[in-house]
């Protein structure tokens, strides 16, 4: 059977790292407040000439190198991304032309928190039907540029980054590596709990991040274990089967619960919201390269991904590494 393979992963940060304390010199909250309701102790945040263009062309020249191919041997890039280096075009084929690449499809998907799910997902189906034989799958974000640092609520929360996947189609047997079953979902009558207060057609500004907190905590953790059920039931596994879960960086509280409901101990889960905060699309793919490069998740693991974010949109992804 035809599966997208994970060939190689790469990631990338900003240069400067903020930590608790020192947004609490800014912002009228606490290293406390923040590390007890969400775990997070520190985040990175661009600087000049740091976009979420040039984070995802780093992250996809590292994985590139990690995959040991080059440009000439992609065929597809799916950018996920919220906070676009430009209304357009897509960032896609700004990271396409900065790596040296032309001719191929090359597009960004928006769906926020989940976009690294709905990317993989996308390039996954070109894959498997021919359009495509190998793609660069990338979730990055810059979004300190939509924080209102005004707002305590939401500007602790987030931080900066990108992540990418090379992956490949190949013929491989039942057992063998690969993704192995998704599912999104959307539900935009809850726009309201989790959105940009502008856009190009609307207020023709950019906009500011606008949340519901504790509307968004209990939905999120309710429509994350409905997918992860549904993926795992189309795959024929038990959450005993996996290996590791690489959820959506959010919040320590939101993966703590997931967990818990999936009946998985959290030394199987993926953790990386303390060191980079809610990262948006980017979050999967920057602590699966983590995990990958530390040694955590090894050859013939089976990996479960799983994000949730504005729209609401969510989704999840089992694969074999
Ligand atoms: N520092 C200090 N105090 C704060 C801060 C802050 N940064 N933010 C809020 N507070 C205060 C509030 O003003 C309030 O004070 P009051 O009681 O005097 O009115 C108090 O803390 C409690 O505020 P709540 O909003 O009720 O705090 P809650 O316990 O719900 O925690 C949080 C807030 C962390 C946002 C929580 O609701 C949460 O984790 N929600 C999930 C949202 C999330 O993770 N979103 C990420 C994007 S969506 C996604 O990726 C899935």
């Amino acid at each position: 059977m035809i599966r997208s393979v994970i060939r190689g992963t790469g990631s990338a940060l900003p240069k400067d790292c903020v930590s608790n304390d020192e947004l609490a010199a800014r912002v009228d909250t606490s290293d406390e407040w923040i590390r007890e309701r969400t775990g997070i102790t520190q985040r990175y945040i661009a600087g000049e000439g740091e976009t979420t263009g040039t984070l995802a062309t780093a992250a996809a020249r590292a994985a590139l190198d990690d995959a040991g191919l080059t440009i000439a041997d992609i065929d597809l890039i799916v950018l996920a991304t919220a906070t676009p280096d430009n209304t357009f075009p897509a960032t896609a084929t700004q990271v396409q032309s900065r790596l040296g690449g032309a001719g191929f499809p090359a597009f960004d998907v928006a769906a926020v928190c989940s976009g690294f799910l709905y990317a993989l997902t996308t390039a996954d189906a070109m894959l498997r039907t021919g359009m495509a034989k190998r793609a660069i799958v990338i979730g990055a974000e810059t979004f300190s540029r939509i924080l209102d640092w005004e707002d305590r609520t939401t500007c602790v929360l987030f931080g900066d980054g990108a992540g990418a996947m090379v992956i490949e189609a190949q013929d491989v047997t039942e057992d063998g590596p690969g993704i192995i079953a998704s599912r999104l979902h959307a539900e935009g009558e809850h726009c309201e709990m989790l959105y940009v207060d502008g856009g190009p057609s609307t207020t023709g500004t950019v906009g500011h991040v606008r949340m519901k907190g504790r509307e968004v905590f209990r939905h999120a953790v309710v429509n994350l274990a409905g997918v992860l059920g549904e993926v795992l039931a189309e795959a024929g596994c038990e959450a005993s089967d996996i290996d590791w879960v690489v959820p959506h960086q959010a919040n320590l509280r939101i993966l703590d619960a997931t967990a818990r409901k999936l009946g998985l101990p959290m030394e199987r889960v993926v953790v990386t919201v303390d060191q980079h905060a809610n990262t948006s699309a980017a979050s999967v793919p920057l602590a699966f390269d983590v995990a990958k490069k530390d040694g955590r998740i090894q050859p013939g693991d089976l990996v479960m991904l799983e994000a949730m974010g504005g729209g609401f949109t969510w989704g999840a992804s089992l694969l074999r590494v």
